[in-house]
Order: structure tokens, then sequence, then C-alpha cells
């Protein structure tokens, strides 16, 4: 790869898509040619990067001959259809969508947690993990270095934007029908989500967890490369537009007292402790995440029912951290490597 990079974006009007134009163009990454994809219905529109207007190209015509990196954010059955194919024209392809996560052939990478993964890609696809794994993983993965953890209790209170730009539309759409005394009318969400809360993201499984649930499980395991680790996840969509918190509880081999997990924290790459006992002296979506880059962690606590359990509130922009800035990271180290 020369000094520059030709990258191509699929999936760039949505709004994973959207933002990761937007931190290609902050971080400065080296590109040489910029293709934006879309599928049929969006081509010949634009969308903006750094200023300009770049011209839209629909996915199922395009040649990816040439392009040496290439972001995927637009769904699991586009990523499973095309990555293949931009991956034997050459190209590191880094997907958003879950359809390589679990491959044994494809590393499941968080830049702060396992970034020296990203060289072994024997397909030529990096799989960039899913938003509640991601910012759960960056502040307990210093954890699990020093006491290592045994198991992690987790709720997730996830905003819509994880559904893309349809959920963030159904949730100002509901909440304007609400106030006006109108019917919520739900169809992105089975159920209303303005001023309610929904205990299921993702599809049903058999073992009665759903799909979003046993991500945190699988994924938790992979990127931490130990499948000892026990997880018990509960995964709630609550009508916040950008960012998602998570209530964690960890149970660790070896006992952390808070300050000792305090000083942890505050020396982990990525993450931002604000954990004063005070009014406001915690992260919450809107006044820390939404539009920021750390994970925010804070409530740091000793369980009161476990000799070395130890509580933990992480809040982090889904999609900033848990979907384009990590993608963007992970670009940022192949280009590096080489
Ligand atoms: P489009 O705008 O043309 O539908 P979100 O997750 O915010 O809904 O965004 C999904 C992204 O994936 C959009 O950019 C969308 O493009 C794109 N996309 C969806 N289906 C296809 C497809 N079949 N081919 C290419 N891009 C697709």
């Amino acid at each position: 790869m020369s000094k520059t990079a030709n990258v191509a974006v699929v999936g760039a009007t949505g709004a994973v898509g959207e933002t990761m134009l937007a931190i290609l163009a902050e971080r400065k990454f080296p590109i040489g040619k910029l293709h934006v994809l879309a599928s049929e219905r969006s081509a010949g529109g634009t969308v903006e990067f750094n200023g300009r207007d770049i011209t839209v190209q629909d996915l199922a015509t395009f040649d990816p001959t040439g392009v040496d990196i290439a972001l995927f954010s637009a769904g699991g059955s586009v990523s499973k259809e095309y990555a293949p194919k931009f991956a034997a024209a050459g190209a590191v392809v880094i997907d958003n969508s879950s359809a390589f996560r679990y491959d044994d052939d494809v590393p499941l990478v968080v830049s702060e947690v396992n970034p020296e993964q990203v060289k072994h890609r024997p397909r030529g696809i990096i799989a960039n993990p899913n938003c509640s794994t991601m910012q759960m993983l960056v502040a307990l993965a210093p954890i699990h270095r020093k006491a290592g953890i045994e198991r992690i209790n987790v709720a997730t209170y996830q905003s819509v934007s994880g559904g893309g730009r349809s959920a963030l539309e159904e949730l100002g759409r509901q909440t304007g029908a609400l106030l006006n005394f109108q019917d919520p009318d739900p169809q992105r969400f089975p159920v209303q989500i303005a001023f309610n809360l929904i205990p299921h993201i993702d599809e049903f499984l058999d073992n009665g967890f759903t799909k979003e649930e046993m991500k945190l499980v699988w994924e938790t395991r992979k990127i931490l490369g130990d499948d000892s680790i026990q997880v018990n996840p509960t995964a709630v969509r609550v009508p916040v537009f950008y960012g998602h918190s998570e209530a964690v509880n960890v149970e660790t081999k070896v006992k952390l007292s808070v300050a000792e997990a305090r000083a942890l924290l505050e020396n982990a790459p990525g993450v931002e402790v604000v954990d004063d006992h005070a009014p406001g002296g915690y992260p919450t979506p809107v006044t820390h995440a939404s539009g920021t880059d750390p994970v925010y962690v804070g409530r740091i606590r000793e369980d009161l029912s476990h000799p070395r359990g130890l509580n933990l509130w992480i809040v982090a922009d889904n999609i900033r951290k848990g979907a384009a800035l990590n993608a963007v990271q992970l670009a940022e180290l192949v280009a590096k490597n080489g």
C-alpha cells in the first residue's frame, strides 16, 4: 500500500456510514480515492465528505478493483454477498455487520483491546464488534488483565440509533405523535419505543435469549481470548437517540478495590472516568457520550453481595466508538502495518 489508501465506504448514506465519513475526515485518514456506495435507491445522490459533496455509487454495479480498504456498514446480507468480492479484488474489508464475527478465520478486534489481531486476516476481512460488546470491553479488558474476570452480569440500555436511520426516525415520529395525542403506530420496533423500554433487540434464539444478548457472550470470549468467561446479558432498547449505557457487574478471580479499579480505568486507553458522588457526577448518553469518542465509566462500587464483585456504569456513543470510530481505528492499524 502506498502512503495513501483508496477507501470505499459501503452503506455511506446510513447512520454509521455517514459517521465513518465524518471520522475519516476528522482524523485526516490518508485517503487516495474515496468511493461512497449504497443501494441503487441512493445512487446518483450525494453525501458530504470534508465539506465536499461526493456522488453515491450503486454497490451492485461497482468494480472494487483498486480499493485498498473497504468499510462495510450496510447490514449482514450485503456484507455476506459483497465483502468476499472486495477481498478477492485485494481490499482489506472492515465489516461492521455480524456476518463474519464468529468465523475462526476472521479476527474480531477492538482497537484498544486486541489490536495485534488485525494482522491475522486470512480472508482479507476484519470484523468490527457489536456496539454493546465494544464499549463494555474497552472498560473491562484492563480489569480482566489485572484481576481475571470470571463472570459478567450486564444489562444494556441501548439507544435507537443502533437500529439505523429508520429507528431514529421512528423515535422522533412517535414522540411527536404522542405529544399530539395521536397513535404511535409502531413500524420499525415491535411495540411503542417513545416513552417506553423494549427488552428485545435482534431475533429470539432457542435458549430464550436474543441474538443481541448472545453477541455479548460470544464476542466477549472471542475478543478476550478466554472461553471460560461467563456472561449473563439482558439487552434493552431505550428511547434515547445516541449513546448506549450498561449496568455491569463483574466477578474477578482476585479482589479489586474501588480505588484499584479506578486507577486501572484512569490509565486505560479510550476510557474516561466520571465518578463524583454528586448530582450529575456520572456519565449519561446525552451529557457525555453523544457525539464524543471516549468510553465513560462511572458509579464504580464494590458489590455488597459478593467478595470479589465490582459494579460499573459504562456509557459510550454507539455510532462512534461502538461502530464507526473503531472501524476507522482498525483502518488506521491496517494502513500503519501495510
Ligand atoms: P440506502 O440509503 O441506499 O438504502 P442504516 O443502518 O442507517 O439504515 O443504513 C443502511 C445503509 O446500508 C444505507 O447506506 C443503505 O443504503 C445501505 N444499504 C442497504 N441495503 C443495501 C444494498 N442492498 N446495497 C447497498 N447498500 C445497501
